[in-house]
């Protein structure tokens, strides 16, 4: 690597984390992505390289998350330069972990560094919004904002946005099956009811706010009675084979509480120790792979880092 070249890394992440639809989110360590940004003599954005896609992902420049990201931030500063785009994508598509939030939010982490324009995070936000939103066809932060910050993250408001950051737990595990199925954004919002009853709001709004308050006073037995969604898990979960076995195995190998990650079709689980995180793992596995499908975990605490610059 030069100057003339940078390499980013942004990680996973999970949304709505229970009763949090389109406001809460933290980063995981792994699975992430990685964008190569080179400085090229032409005037163009060109994307050059994608690897790990399955050969998927758009090399139109206006079609792809990474892209329409960079190319947002250079139309508002005015920016006229060459830049050739490569992106390594290290997570499956349509996997409820935020993927193409990651590579929205390493390609303006990347694009800032290269080109040392000395842009903060809140500036960096709403460019990486604009890539997300070719994937979900929505603007929604709670993949991008704790990719880009790290650590747990509550969108309090979207007009304008008010990310707020939240302390994590000590001891706080999280588990990820990744079922192999593929569920994309788009079509999981497309299903959601567009009004909610009073009675699920209420209910709602008491586990978001309880939520939050023992994740930021580390008060598990909290955060386990706050893990309910009366809104989305309903609708979403039927879009994914075995859910409540995978759940109900979570939840008996000792989870605090267990939802779908984003949009599906993987599920988290939470938890406040290794040994738990563990045979969460070991044991959603098993159900699984009695259904005859792929799958793969994966456990971390929350990333307080977000993206990483790689060289
Ligand atoms: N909050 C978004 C949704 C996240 O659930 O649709 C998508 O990954």
């Amino acid at each position: 690597m030069n100057s003339q070249s940078i390499k980013v890394f942004a990680p996973a992440s999970v949304s709505n984390v229970g009763p949090g639809f389109d406001i809460l989110g933290f980063a995981l360590h792994e699975p992430g992505d990685e964008i190569i940004l080179t400085k090229s003599d032409s005037d163009k954005l060109e994307i050059t390289n994608i690897t790990g896609d399955g050969g998927k992902l758009p090399y139109d420049i206006e079609k792809n998350t990474a892209s329409v990201a960079i190319k947002s931030l250079m139309d508002k500063y005015e920016i006229r330069v060459g830049i050739s785009v490569e992106i390594n994508k290290k997570m499956g598509l349509g996997s409820g972990l935020g993927s193409s939030a990651a590579s929205a939010v390493a390609a303006v982490v990347a694009v800032n560094e290269l080109l040392e324009l000395g842009l903060n995070k809140n500036q960096l936000l709403e460019h990486a919004l604009a890539g997300e939103f070719v994937a979900s066809k929505a603007i929604h932060a709670d993949n991008v904002a704790p990719a880009l910050f790290g650590g747990i993250v509550l969108i309090r408001g979207y007009h304008p946005i008010d990310v707020i950051q939240i302390p994590s737990p000590e001891e706080l595990y999280c588990t990820i099956i990744y079922p192999d199925i593929e569920i994309k954004t788009s079509e999981a919002r497309a299903i959601l009811p567009d009004s909610v009853p009073l009675k699920d709001m209420i209910s709602q709004t008491g586990n978001i706010a309880s939520l939050i308050y023992g994740l930021a006073t580390s008060d598990y037995k909290l955060i386990s009675r706050s893990l309910n969604d009366a809104v989305i898990e309903p609708v979403r979960s039927k879009l994914i084979s075995g859910y409540s076995e995978i759940k109900k195995a979570a939840i008996d190998a000792g989870a605090l509480g267990s939802s779908i990650s984003g949009s599906g079709p993987s599920l988290f689980a939470l938890s406040n120790s290794e040994d738990v995180a563990n045979k969460i793992a070991v044991d959603t596995k098993t159900v699984v792979d009695s259904l005859g499908i792929g799958s793969i975990t994966y456990i971390s605490k929350i990333n307080e880092a977000g993206t990483k610059i790689l060289g």
